[in-house]
């Protein structure tokens, strides 16, 4: 079966680290983030892909290319303008030649497609939604569903007053190709508030397909954060390479790490990071390949792109620092605080409580303190 990855949009939340590349781009544990979702397909025996593209399209070719080198097959199609959820999958449905599988290309799950599949067709159904449990049902769109899982209606953002389920929408699906008859086409269209609510109401066999499995989107810095750390502790089933230097600590080729370093797992660090003395590193924490850690500072929950330098003394918690930054000594940078690529952060700023640096700032000494 093939499967279409959703990869169109420009990820605004996740701004400013989408300035420079869309969202499926974002490294997540050293690795593109869509790395991880292609790996989750090959373990499912899909390797057969078409990306819908629209915002940066040339990064992600750019980097997966024809897919030969993973053993798939990549197909891309990029968008002249957003076609929306529907319309992305409308504007490949010429490569498509039965029921396919749809990804949000945000989503990691640990879901067994085979299992929803066999069920999908056991049904009959023209479309099945994967459906997941939130906690906080009010900031999604539900999915009200009978009790043999036929889709009854949709529910977007509900006060607590209307709330009549927990399961939301986990942008996963299952389409036979002839709904596609019903999206327009060169037109934007949604799934969630176009195509699936008009299949309801036509009487179509639209089901909803609940489902415990691991999921999050990586939609907001902070879940973008959530996701490295339940990867790095083992939530995700089959999602972490296998070997590393004690349990819980990956090292790439060429690091070179002070003997006076503390390294407390999970913590991944990529090629060549340099990491001086009395640096404490507490996982879970990625550090991209050329990186280095100067004497002294503190990194704890953090991420840490490519070729970034970070002085001496630095403190950092929960943190995300893009590709080429470099950190002066004596800087904090804490509580979901955000610095893009190329920033300088002058010695002894305090950045905190979710600041967010844009690409190619110079913050100077002492400038910013909370
Ligand atoms: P925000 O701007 O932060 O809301 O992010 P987003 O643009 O990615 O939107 P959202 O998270 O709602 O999108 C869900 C999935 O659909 C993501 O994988 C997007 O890449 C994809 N997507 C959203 N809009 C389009 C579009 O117009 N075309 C295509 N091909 N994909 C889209």
């Amino acid at each position: 079966m093939k499967a279409v990855i959703l990869v169109g949009g420009e990820g605004t939340r996740l701004r400013p680290l989408t300035c420079n590349r869309p969202k499926p781009m974002i490294p997540v544990v050293n690795r593109p983030f869509l790395d991880h979702v292609l790996d989750y397909l090959k373990r499912h025996n899909i390797y057969d892909v078409i990306l819908s593209m629209c915002y940066k399209p040339d990064v992600i070719e750019g980097y997966f290319g024809d897919g030969s080198h993973l053993g798939m097959n990549i197909t891309y199609v990029v968008e002249k303008s957003p076609l929306g959820t529907a319309g992305g999958v409308k504007n490949v449905e010429r490569y498509l030649d039965g029921p396919c599988f749809v990804f949000n290309g945000d989503i990691l799950t640990d879901l067994d497609l085979n299992a929803m599949l066999q069920v999908h067709q056991e049904r009959g159904a023209t479309v099945s939604i994967a459906l997941t449990p939130v906690e906080d049902p009010t900031a999604y769109g539900l999915v009200e569903t009978d009790g043999t899982g036929r889709v009854l209606g949709f529910i977007e953002k509900p006060g607590w007053d209307r709330v009549t389920t927990n399961l939301i929408n986990a942008g996963t699906y299952i389409i036979e190709k002839e709904v596609l008859r019903h999206v327009p086409a060169d037109s934007y269209y949604m799934f969630e508030h176009g195509l699936f609510p008009s299949l309801v109401q036509r009487g179509d066999p639209v089901f909803g397909y609940p489902s415990s499995a691991y999921w999050i989107d990586i939609g907001t810095p902070e879940k973008y954060i959530n996701v490295q750390r339940d990867l790095l502790v083992g939530k995700v089933a089959k999602a972490m390479p296998v070997g590393c230097l004690q349990e819980g600590v990956w090292l790439g080729d060429g690091c070179d790490i002070s003997p006076m370093a503390k390294l407390t797992p999970p913590v991944v660090l990529g090629a060549r990071v340099t990491v001086e003395a009395n640096v404490s590193i507490t996982g879970p924490v990625t550090i991209g390949d050329d990186c280095h850690i100067g004497p002294e500072s503190v990194i704890e929950d953090a991420i840490i792109w490519q070729h970034t330098t970070i002085g001496a003394g630095v403190k950092m918690k929960r943190c995300v620092i893009a590709r080429g930054c470099t950190v002066r000594d004596n800087a904090w940078i804490t509580n979901n605080a955000i610095v893009a690529d190329e920033c300088e952060i002058g010695s002894g700023n305090r950045l905190e409580h979710g600041i967010k640096i844009w690409p190619n700032k110079v913050i100077e000494p002492n400038a910013i303190t909370f």
